[in-house]
Protein backbone atom coordinates (compact mmCIF):
# COMPACT_ATOMS: atom_id res chain seq x y z
CA UNK A 1 0.00 0.00 0.00
CA UNK A 2 1.38 3.79 -0.70
CA UNK A 3 1.74 5.43 2.66
CA UNK A 4 1.30 8.50 0.57
CA UNK A 5 -2.55 8.10 -0.08
CA UNK A 6 -3.12 5.61 3.09
CA UNK A 7 -4.42 3.49 0.92
CA UNK A 8 -7.52 6.10 -0.36
CA UNK A 9 -8.05 6.60 -4.09
CA UNK A 10 -6.02 9.81 -5.36
CA UNK A 11 -9.11 12.62 -6.52
CA UNK A 12 -9.10 12.78 -10.24
CA UNK A 13 -7.47 16.65 -9.94
CA UNK A 14 -5.29 17.36 -7.22
CA UNK A 15 -6.67 19.63 -4.91
CA UNK A 16 -3.54 22.92 -4.68
CA UNK A 17 -4.71 23.56 -0.96
CA UNK A 18 -3.03 19.74 -0.22
CA UNK A 19 0.08 20.48 -2.51
CA UNK A 20 3.48 20.55 -0.45
CA UNK A 21 5.17 23.58 0.51
CA UNK A 22 8.66 23.04 -0.16
CA UNK A 23 11.78 23.50 2.07
CA UNK A 24 14.80 24.20 1.71
CA UNK A 25 17.89 21.38 1.52
CA UNK A 26 21.12 21.36 1.52
CA UNK A 27 21.50 19.56 -1.37
CA UNK A 28 20.05 22.03 -3.63
CA UNK A 29 23.24 24.51 -2.28
CA UNK A 30 25.47 25.41 -5.09
CA UNK A 31 28.06 25.95 -2.49
CA UNK A 32 28.55 29.55 -3.79
CA UNK A 33 27.66 31.74 -0.81
CA UNK A 34 25.84 34.62 -2.36
CA UNK A 35 23.93 32.46 -4.37
CA UNK A 36 23.05 29.98 -1.81
CA UNK A 37 21.67 32.75 0.10
CA UNK A 38 19.57 34.37 -2.57
CA UNK A 39 18.14 30.84 -3.52
CA UNK A 40 16.72 30.23 0.24
CA UNK A 41 15.16 33.74 0.04
CA UNK A 42 13.36 32.78 -3.30
CA UNK A 43 12.06 29.53 -2.13
CA UNK A 44 10.64 31.24 0.62
CA UNK A 45 8.93 34.04 -1.82
CA UNK A 46 7.75 31.32 -3.69
CA UNK A 47 6.22 29.33 -0.72
CA UNK A 48 4.82 32.72 0.71
CA UNK A 49 3.44 32.98 -2.80
CA UNK A 50 1.72 29.65 -2.73
CA UNK A 51 0.05 29.96 1.01
CA UNK A 52 -1.27 33.16 -0.66
CA UNK A 53 -2.65 31.51 -3.08
CA UNK A 54 -3.74 28.89 -0.88
CA UNK A 55 -5.55 31.55 1.53
CA UNK A 56 -7.51 32.89 -1.78
CA UNK A 57 -5.42 36.41 -0.33
CA UNK A 58 -6.86 39.47 -2.28
CA UNK A 59 -5.81 39.94 -6.17
CA UNK A 60 -4.09 43.16 -5.55
CA UNK A 61 -2.37 41.63 -2.64
CA UNK A 62 -1.38 38.39 -4.80
CA UNK A 63 -0.29 40.70 -7.53
CA UNK A 64 2.10 43.11 -5.26
CA UNK A 65 3.74 39.75 -3.57
CA UNK A 66 4.20 38.32 -7.15
CA UNK A 67 5.42 41.52 -8.45
CA UNK A 68 8.00 41.17 -5.46
CA UNK A 69 9.46 37.98 -6.57
CA UNK A 70 9.41 39.31 -10.29
CA UNK A 71 11.87 42.04 -8.45
CA UNK A 72 14.07 39.45 -6.58
CA UNK A 73 13.92 36.94 -9.41
CA UNK A 74 16.14 39.56 -11.49
CA UNK A 75 18.20 40.49 -9.04
CA UNK A 76 19.56 36.96 -8.39
CA UNK A 77 19.51 36.17 -12.12
CA UNK A 78 21.95 39.54 -12.79
CA UNK A 79 24.02 38.44 -9.87
CA UNK A 80 24.56 34.67 -11.46
CA UNK A 81 24.67 36.44 -14.93
CA UNK A 82 27.25 39.23 -13.74
CA UNK A 83 29.83 36.11 -11.76
CA UNK A 84 29.17 33.80 -15.61
CA UNK A 85 30.20 37.02 -16.98
CA UNK A 86 33.52 37.66 -14.44
CA UNK A 87 34.59 34.28 -14.82
CA UNK A 88 33.68 33.19 -18.48
CA UNK A 89 31.66 30.53 -17.77
CA UNK A 90 31.10 28.84 -21.04
CA UNK A 91 27.47 27.81 -20.36
CA UNK A 92 26.46 31.13 -20.15
CA UNK A 93 24.08 31.55 -23.10
CA UNK A 94 22.04 28.64 -22.45
CA UNK A 95 21.51 29.56 -18.79
CA UNK A 96 20.76 33.06 -19.43
CA UNK A 97 18.40 31.43 -22.16
CA UNK A 98 16.82 29.56 -19.37
CA UNK A 99 16.52 32.85 -17.29
CA UNK A 100 14.69 34.88 -20.08
CA UNK A 101 12.17 32.23 -20.13
CA UNK A 102 11.59 32.05 -16.60
CA UNK A 103 11.07 35.62 -16.03
CA UNK A 104 9.07 35.59 -19.46
CA UNK A 105 6.74 33.35 -17.23
CA UNK A 106 6.43 35.04 -14.05
CA UNK A 107 5.62 38.33 -15.87
CA UNK A 108 2.65 36.44 -18.34
CA UNK A 109 1.20 35.49 -14.45
CA UNK A 110 1.55 38.79 -13.10
CA UNK A 111 -0.01 39.87 -16.56
CA UNK A 112 -3.00 36.90 -15.65
CA UNK A 113 -3.68 37.97 -12.26
CA UNK A 114 -3.33 41.56 -13.52
CA UNK A 115 -6.28 40.55 -16.05
CA UNK A 116 -8.35 39.26 -13.03
CA UNK A 117 -7.11 35.72 -13.23
CA UNK A 118 -6.66 33.74 -9.93
CA UNK A 119 -3.99 31.16 -10.75
CA UNK A 120 -4.00 27.71 -8.66
CA UNK A 121 -0.29 27.57 -9.49
CA UNK A 122 -0.35 24.16 -10.41
CA UNK A 123 -2.65 23.65 -12.94
CA UNK A 124 -3.35 27.13 -14.53
CA UNK A 125 0.44 28.52 -15.30
CA UNK A 126 2.06 25.47 -14.66
CA UNK A 127 3.99 27.52 -12.02
CA UNK A 128 4.98 25.64 -8.82
CA UNK A 129 8.08 25.46 -6.53
CA UNK A 130 9.60 23.32 -9.45
CA UNK A 131 10.76 25.89 -11.39
CA UNK A 132 13.41 27.27 -8.90
CA UNK A 133 14.76 23.84 -7.85
CA UNK A 134 15.06 22.47 -11.18
CA UNK A 135 16.48 25.55 -12.70
CA UNK A 136 19.37 25.53 -9.60
CA UNK A 137 19.42 21.52 -10.14
CA UNK A 138 19.93 21.87 -13.95
CA UNK A 139 21.67 25.02 -14.37
CA UNK A 140 23.16 26.72 -11.01
CA UNK A 141 24.78 23.67 -9.59
CA UNK A 142 27.07 23.20 -12.71
CA UNK A 143 28.27 27.20 -12.55
CA UNK A 144 28.40 26.96 -8.98
CA UNK A 145 31.06 23.37 -9.39
CA UNK A 146 32.53 25.84 -12.32
CA UNK A 147 33.33 28.84 -9.83
CA UNK A 148 34.66 26.36 -6.85
CA UNK A 149 36.90 24.73 -9.71
CA UNK A 150 38.08 28.06 -10.72
CA UNK A 151 38.66 29.44 -7.07
CA UNK A 152 40.51 26.69 -6.47
CA UNK A 153 42.80 27.28 -9.52
FE1 LIG B 1 20.38 30.52 -12.74
FE1 LIG C 1 19.74 30.71 -9.31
Amino acid sequence: MDSATNGKTLPEFEDPINMPIVSWSDEYDVNIDKIDKQHRHLLQLVNDLHSAVEARIDKDELKHMLVGLVEFTRTHFSTEEQLMEQHDYPGKSSHLREHRMLLRHLSDLVAAVSQGKYPTFYSDYDVSTDWALLHIEEYDKPLGIYLNHKKNQ
